[in-house]
């Protein structure tokens, strides 16, 4: 594959992944990794998840394997989950901004896995979005972002799941949920009874350093309301959620469940900016599955902190 040819020369390419598309580097070349921050204006202190073709690249990244990353790996491999570890000496410090851990996932997509296993080294990659925009989850946005930015863009589905992968601390004895996603806490402890969330109160910046910037945000005021809850200026605004309500907005998204509205919520934002839509109504969901990862999302894209 073309697109492997620009990992090997040291350039960046975006690729899809069944969460969100990625911007990948050869994570052994330090020029190449710098640049990824670089082309996206991202901070040098979040780091960045390692992606494997193969669960055989694990030993090159990861210094030792614990039994809740085994146990993880066996159930969610290849999926939307990144298993954070002791990181071997070998991995350059700008890809773990200076952490002592690397975040490891093996997406599942289709295009994702041909385009890795042609790399033939991990690939760190970030969401292929400028830092601080919501997550791409269609070709249309990362071109939007990137064009221009980087050496070669591969072309994929809309991302199937929408929001980024489930992170999970795994380098020390309990394991951690650092960032909800897909993998829910409820498929985790069926494996790992005792896994927790971090505590959003001390979410540990030293732990998950990329939780502290305000993220997934479009340039429009997003607001969280309940279901059929009266809002100013309907007919300016965008409202997104799986029920159908009572005022005519400008722009709506009707999802047919919580998948659905996941899958849909990023792409939705950009186009309500598209729009010049100032305010974008999402309903609230419950907190179960992949609804906790979806009010996660919401609430950051609110502006509102649990710390
Ligand atoms: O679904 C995904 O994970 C997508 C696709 C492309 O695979 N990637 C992604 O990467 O969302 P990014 O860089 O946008 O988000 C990575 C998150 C950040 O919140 C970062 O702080 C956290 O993972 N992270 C990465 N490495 C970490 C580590 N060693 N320790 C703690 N948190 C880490
Ligand atoms: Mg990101």
């Amino acid at each position: 594959m073309e697109a492997a040819e620009f990992i090997r020369l040291g350039g960046l390419v975006a690729f899809p992944t069944e969460t969100v598309y990625g911007l990948g580097a050869d994570i052994f070349n330090e020029r190449a990794v710098a640049k990824v921050f670089a082309a996206k204006g991202r901070p040098a202190d979040n780091p960045l998840i390692a992606h494997i073709s193969d669960k055989d690249q694990i030993e090159l990244l990861a210094e030792e394997f614990t039994d809740a990353a085994a146990r993880l790996i066996d159930a969610f491999f290849p999926g939307p989950l990144t298993v954070v570890l002791r990181k071997q000496a070998t991995v350059p410090a700008v890809a773990s901004a200076g952490l002592d851990t690397i975040g490891i996932r093996m997406p599942s997509d289709f295009v994702a896995r041909k385009f890795l296993a042609a790399c033939g080294t991990p690939v760190v990659a970030p969401s292929a979005n400028l830092s601080g925009c919501p997550s791409p989850t269609s070709f249309r946005a990362v071109f939007e972002d990137l064009n221009g930015r980087i050496d070669c863009m591969l072309r994929g589905n809309d991302a199937e799941i929408g929001l980024e992968s489930t992170v999970i601390d795994c380098s020390a004895e309990r394991a951690v949920i650092l960032r909800p996603g897909a993998i829910s806490i409820e498929m985790v402890r069926k494996i790992l009874p005792d896994a927790e969330f971090a505590d959003p109160a001390k979410l540990e910046i030293a732990r998950s350093p990329g939780m502290k910037y305000r993220h997934y945000a479009p340039r429009a005021a997003v607001k969280i309301v309940v279901k059929g809850e009266i809002v100013p200026d309907a007919e300016n605004a965008g409202y997104i959620g799986c029920g159908i309500p009572s005022q005519n907005f400008r722009l709506r998204a009707q999802c047919k469940s919580a998948d659905d509205y996941a899958a849909r919520l990023f792409e939705f934002f950009r186009e309500c900016d598209r729009r010049g839509i100032r305010t974008i109504y999402c309903e609230s969901v419950a907190p179960e599955g992949i609804g906790r990862a979806l009010l996660d999302r919401l609430r950051r894209a609110a502006g509102i902190t649990d710390a």
